[in-house]
């Protein structure tokens, strides 16, 4: 059957399989977001960071949606603070099996966390996920730069799908990002965070350049489905 992947834009994905999941779903304000946030529905939220192109929409869904809002502890605590009522925090290195078909890990990633407002709330480490949904594995790395522990990552787990950023300047750019693609070992890839904002745009060609024959590269528009 298969797990049904949505590009929304920028790092965020929808994955639709025995449950509906969005990841980093920013979509107000997002220039590529091509729906609306109250046409997303979804059982969980992850959210890697509480930069605002991660955390987005996240505390209008989990209510919307009465959806699990699953972040690192405080984020996740942050988050309920701010009035989600359901919150499942969790830290690096940890994993936890929400059902039978969906276990969740979250993984370092070396970047920052801040709900940046009047003032600017630091929301601890942020982090990546490994997703394993229905039998797939996937990588969301979350805003990162590279690290040889992705080694460790793809050693532990065959990871079927890598979400990788290729931006540059808050994260891996695209020859970094081609590395981790090498580290990880992944059957497939798609490059996020890499168009929303000029500062960080890159051409995703290129990266595919630099993956060569390491992996098979898809570039997906916002709005574009896969089946992984
Ligand atoms: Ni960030
Ligand atoms: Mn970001």
């Amino acid at each position: 059957m298969g797990v049904k992947l949505t590009y929304i834009g920028h790092s965020c994905f929808m994955f639709e399989g025995s449950k509906k999941i969005i990841i980093d779903p920013f979509i107000s304000g997002n220039p590529d977001a091509k729906i609306k946030p109250d046409e997303i529905d979804c059982d969980y939220i992850l959210v890697t960071h509480g930069h605002a192109d991660h955390l987005g929409d996240a505390l209008y869904l989990s209510k919307n949606c009465k959806a699990t809002i699953v972040a690192p502890y405080e984020l996740a605590i942050y988050s309920q603070m701010q009035g989600a009522e359901n919150v499942h925090p969790m830290h690096i290195g940890g994993a936890f099996n929400f059902d039978e078909n969906l276990r969740v890990k979250l993984t370092i990633a070396h970047h920052g966390s801040a709900v940046v407002g009047e003032s600017i709330t630091y929301t601890g480490n942020p982090a990546g996920m490994l997703i394993q949904l229905d039998g797939k594995t996937i990588y969301h790395a979350g805003d990162t730069g590279l690290f040889s522990d992705m080694k460790l990552i793809g050693q532990l787990d065959n990871i079927d799908l890598a979400l990788l950023p290729i931006g540059g300047n808050f994260t891996m750019g695209p020859k970094d990002a081609a590395e981790a693609v090498k580290l990880l070992g992944c059957k497939e890839v798609i490059p996020m965070h890499y168009h929303a904002f000029d500062v960080i745009r890159q051409d995703p060609e290129q990266f595919k350049k630099y993956v060569g024959d390491a992996s098979r590269v898809t570039i997906l528009s916002p709005g574009q489905s896969k089946t992984v």
